[in-house]
């Protein structure tokens, strides 16, 4: 079996060492310019449209990470990179669930805590105890319920936030609402004190927080973007930032990343600021998922994780 890898990052020594463990059996090659030859398998993230068009003997390609969005543009822009039938993976979990958990529960109590006005008192030189927030007043959100919005929406209900989640199919998750499709977003966003968003970004939710959606939410609320930088429009946050009804953000992605320099979210006192490292793909747990996912695809048996292309996700 051939493998053939490419990752745009500088040091792929672990991924490759993890790979050939986990895959004893396979040939695995780093892809270099002007190799045409044949690979059964490819793991891939952002690659050039090379790595993939007219690869022979191609059965399926791994996405290095969750999101699909990046490659799904390149294939519009490219409609031959990809051969019809040749399927798309991407990872699902592989690390990314705890970190995921980590962060959102972590900034859901830093606001529940009120550490965002404590830290801007302190700033000011003001010892001034506030009121404390119920839990009851502390409604959070999930836009999107899949592989990582689901067990974040779970993390943050054993806190004893209520939780509710937003998707395209109901579902039905220990103690957490669940509201789906177009029709039922504004009763999803009523009340909404933390909204989190865990979307893939399709042609259907790019800019799916904006304004519209920000004056729906409950007043003074808090808004945590985890998925992708063209979900917000970032002027609508920083107007309702300027308004006060959203009264803090958390953001770890942007509509242009690195975020530049002149940006106002890097100087907003209620923005904080994470550079798109909420969650990442462990080298040692992708490796067990690709190795586990090609032995299902071998032996004929029914895989998860495969990308809907129509779909977006
Ligand atoms: P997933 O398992 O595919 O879940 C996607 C969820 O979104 C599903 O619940 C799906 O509904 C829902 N959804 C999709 N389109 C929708 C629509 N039009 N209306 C309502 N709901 C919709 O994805 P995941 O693994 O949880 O990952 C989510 C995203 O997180 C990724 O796509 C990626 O962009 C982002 N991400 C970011 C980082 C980071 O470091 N910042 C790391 C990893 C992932 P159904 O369940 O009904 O299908
Ligand atoms: C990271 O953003 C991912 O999609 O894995």
């Amino acid at each position: 079996m051939d493998i053939i890898f490419y990752h745009p990052a500088l040091t792929v020594d672990n991924w490759l060492q993890e790979l050939k463990q986990a895959i004893p059996q396979a040939r695995i090659r780093q892809w270099t310019k002007d190799d045409d030859a044949a690979a059964d398998y490819a793991l891939v993230w952002n690659p050039p449209v090379e790595v993939l068009r007219q690869r022979k003997n191609l059965k399926a390609v791994f996405v290095l990470g969750a999101g699909v969005d990046a490659i799904l543009n390149k294939f519009q822009q490219y409609p031959d990179m990809l051969a019809p039938g040749v399927s798309l993976y991407r990872l699902e979990d592989t690390g990314m669930v705890q970190q995921m958990q980590e962060y959102a529960v972590s900034q859901v109590l830093h606001w529940f805590r009120r550490f965002d006005d404590y830290q801007l008192q302190k700033m000011a030189g003001k010892w001034l105890p506030l009121d404390e927030y119920r839990h009851e007043e502390f409604t959070v959100g999930l836009l999107g319920a899949g592989v990582l919005g689901s067990k974040v929406a779970e993390s943050l209900a054993a806190w004893g936030f209520p939780v509710r989640c937003w998707s395209r199919s109901k579902k039905n998750y220990a103690g957490v609402s669940s509201y789906a499709g177009d029709e039922e977003l504004s009763a999803f966003l009523s009340g909404t004190r933390v909204l989190i968003n865990l979307l893939p970004n399709t042609p259907q939710t790019t800019g799916i927080i904006n304004q519209s959606l920000l004056n729906q939410l409950a007043e003074g609320a808090y808004v945590l973007n985890l998925a992708r930088g063209a979900h917000l429009i970032e002027t609508d946050l920083l107007a309702a930032l300027a308004s006060g009804r959203v009264k803090g953000a958390m953001l770890d992605v942007f509509a242009k990343e690195p975020l530049p320099a002149d940006s106002p979210l890097w100087r907003h006192p209620r923005v904080a600021i994470t550079p798109h490292i909420a969650a990442m793909s462990r080298p040692d747990e992708a490796a067990a998922f690709i190795a586990r996912t090609i032995a299902l695809i071998e032996e004929g048996t029914p895989t998860t994780g495969e990308v809907s292309i129509t779909r977006g996700y």
